[in-house]
């Protein structure tokens, strides 16, 4: 079969690129970042401990909401949904599908697994290894355009993460207090609004399919906000990728006594 960079109508060049500068490297970082996470993920999903504080009521994101039998006492706040079904199904998995489900399906990360997971195609203008090309028009890969449901299911999941932040302004005396750690917990969930709200689909659902912007001023004025994030949306997938995780690990090394919250009050 014929390479897709070699059909018919398409200048023969036998080169798989004719650039040269480092177009191998946001490939690169892209792999290495998203690597690492996957990574520090599978360890903390099973790890199942070191998620709670109580003192300061500090939730780490990996296991918020806690909706199984076997959440540490204080950490289920939304109810204990799930049975204990063993040691391999941990309390983030309950939520995973549909956390990952958002990222794995977000018109940003696809690019970005797509160029440096797949190298398909790995940037601009270099040819892909793969010879064949079917786009996501069949399975699985139409199940990309679930993206837009995924959305919906990300809504609530920053509400709780945005309840924990609340309660984690919390005193050692059971009062208002605070911590090092709500400031990581308050910064990681504005970063995960900002990209939540930034979607493609957030945009669309918003101010899509409007004939007249003027006869709908309040979803003109949120679009044009939107639009606004919506232009920042890769590195607001950046920053709150990194924030999840820094905000969970930082909850980790608390809980498990590695580390003092530095308290700011109370
Ligand atoms: Fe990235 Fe929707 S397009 S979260």
């Amino acid at each position: 079969m014929t390479a897709p960079t070699q059909g018919p109508g398409r200048a023969r060049i036998d080169a798989r690129t004719l650039r040269t500068d480092r177009w191998w490297l946001p490939p690169l970082l892209t792999f290495l970042g998203l690597t690492t996470f996957v990574i520090y993920g599978v360890i903390r999903a099973f790890m199942n401990k070191w998620y709670w504080v109580g003192e300061y009521q500090y939730l780490a994101p990996f296991y918020s909401p806690c909706l199984s039998e076997v959440c540490v006492p204080g950490s289920a706040h939304w109810g204990r949904w799930f049975p204990d079904l063993g040691f391999l199904v941990t309390p983030p998995l309950f939520v995973l599908p549909f956390v990952l489900g958002f990222r794995l399906t977000c018109y940003y990360y696809r690019k970005a697994y797509y160029r440096s997971f797949w190298l398909s195609p790995p940037a601009c203008a270099v040819a892909e290894p793969h010879r064949r090309y079917t786009g996501e028009r069949r399975f699985p890969l139409i199940l990309q355009n679930a993206h837009r449901y995924f959305f919906y299911t990300a809504i609530p999941v920053a509400a709780v993460l945005t309840y924990d932040v609340v309660i984690a302004f919390h005193g050692a005396d059971g009062g208002f207090g605070v911590g090092l750690g709500t400031l990581v917990l308050l910064a990681n969930v504005i970063l995960i609004w900002a990209y939540t709200l930034s979607c493609h689909s957030c945009r669309h659902i918003v101010g899509g399919r409007l004939a007249h912007f003027s006869r709908h001023p309040v979803r003109y004025w949120m679009w044009t906000r939107i639009s606004w994030l919506n232009a920042r949306h890769m590195p607001l997938a950046w920053l709150s990728l990194f924030s999840v995780g820094f905000a969970d690990l930082y909850v980790t090394l608390v809980a498990s006594g590695a580390l003092a919250d530095p308290r700011l009050f109370n």
